[in-house]
């Protein structure tokens, strides 16, 4: 095979939409997850959908679950159609350990097994600290951090503590350099990150790894939109990282594959930062982000 420079810094192709990749070549065996089922938290959209597709089209089923039942289920729609694996979309919300109880439960019912549980539910918006009321900061963290800590020991006790598991939380680099305007998900995310390790500790003799996976700017995503990735990309901000681009949610969901399958089996307790470089270089602006988050960046669609 030729040469070609580069190659290995080179994104596969993607699209910006929630919908499924129209072309894709296997980089990993097809088959590293069949027979496998993964549950998946806010598997209908951004990143999440992109895990589900990605791990279905390595032979797992999936459950993707998240508080709107429609998203989900046309979501569902559009995994099976491209890759004729089973999806299940079930409606719950991670800050309810009932609701997610009973899901899982629906889940076991439907498959009678649940080898993966990738906890990818969150919420975010870009705010200074001084406009944060209590109560955003509790939401935030009820989501991403309790979230995670309900689906976990709910996937335990119903599954993994007797056959096993993995876990694969999907965090962010919010807190290595204080990142403005991201106090409460820099926050609610670092405190997944500790998670993981005690986890990892605690389940470890169980046979169920536990490991963080922490994107950078990934496009076509609602974080992107949220966060002003589009006026870092006008500004040329992410000539700055030293991949020098924004990242694709299949880069994300191919380390999530790493990570959830037995390719990492020595893995755990650890973080995978998936991010071009971008928290070792990146502006960290107080003021400049100030004024995106005055300009509305934080909620425009
Ligand atoms: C300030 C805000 C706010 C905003 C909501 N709040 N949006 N405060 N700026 N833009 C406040 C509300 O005023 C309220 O506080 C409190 O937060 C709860 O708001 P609700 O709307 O009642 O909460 P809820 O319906 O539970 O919705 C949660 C949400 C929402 C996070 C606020 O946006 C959501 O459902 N998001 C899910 C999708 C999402 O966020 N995707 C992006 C993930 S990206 P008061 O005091 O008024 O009661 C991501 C990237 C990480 O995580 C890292 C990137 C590098
Ligand atoms: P997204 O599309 O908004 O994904 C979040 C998902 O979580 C949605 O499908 C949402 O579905 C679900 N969700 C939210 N609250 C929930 C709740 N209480 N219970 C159940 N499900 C809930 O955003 P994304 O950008 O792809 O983000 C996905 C993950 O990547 C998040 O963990 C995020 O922090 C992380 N991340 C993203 C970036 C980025 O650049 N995008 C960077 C670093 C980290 P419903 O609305 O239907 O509930």
């Amino acid at each position: 095979m030729a040469e070609v420079a580069g190659a290995a810094c080179a994104p596969p192709p993607d699209v910006d939409s929630d919908d499924c990749l129209r072309d894709y070549r296997h980089l990993f065996s097809p088959d590293i997850l069949a027979g496998q089922v993964a549950f998946i938290t806010g598997g209908g959209s951004g990143i999440g959908f992109r895990i589900a597709e990605i791990f279905m089209r390595h032979g797992c089923r999936t459950v993707i679950a998240s508080r709107n039942l429609q998203r989900v289920s046309e979501a569902s729609k559009k995994l099976v159609a491209a890759t004729g694996q089973q999806c299940l979309p079930l409606c719950t919300d991670v800050r309810q350990p009932q609701a997610l109880a009973a899901a899982v439960e629906e889940a076991l019912r439907q498959f009678q097994r649940i080898d993966i549980l990738v906890n990818n539910a969150a919420g975010n918006f870009l705010c200074p600290a001084s406009a944060l009321s209590f109560n955003a900061f509790r939401t935030v963290l009820d989501i991403d951090t309790m979230g995670t800590f309900n689906a976990s020991k709910v996937l335990f006790e119903k599954y993994f503590r007797d056959h096993g598991g993995v876990i694969v939380n999907i965090t962010a680099t919010l807190s290595y350099r204080g990142q403005a305007l991201q106090v409460h998900a820099g926050a609610a995310k670092a405190a997944i990150d500790a998670m993981t390790r005690h986890l990892a500790v605690e389940w470890g003799p169980s046979k169920i790894r536990v490991n963080s996976l922490a994107p950078g700017p990934v496009a076509g995503t609602e974080g992107y939109r949220r966060l002003g990735g589009k006026w870092a990309e006008q500004g040329s901000l992410f000539d700055g990282i030293p991949l020098q681009r924004a990242g694709t949610k299949t880069e994300i969901a191919h380390s999530a594959l790493y990570l959830a399958s037995p390719l990492s089996s020595y893995v755990t307790g650890t973080t995978l930062v998936v991010d071009g470089g971008s928290w070792l270089t990146s502006a960290n602006s107080f003021p400049a982000l100030l004024d995106v988050w005055a300009a509305g960046a934080s909620t425009a669609p």
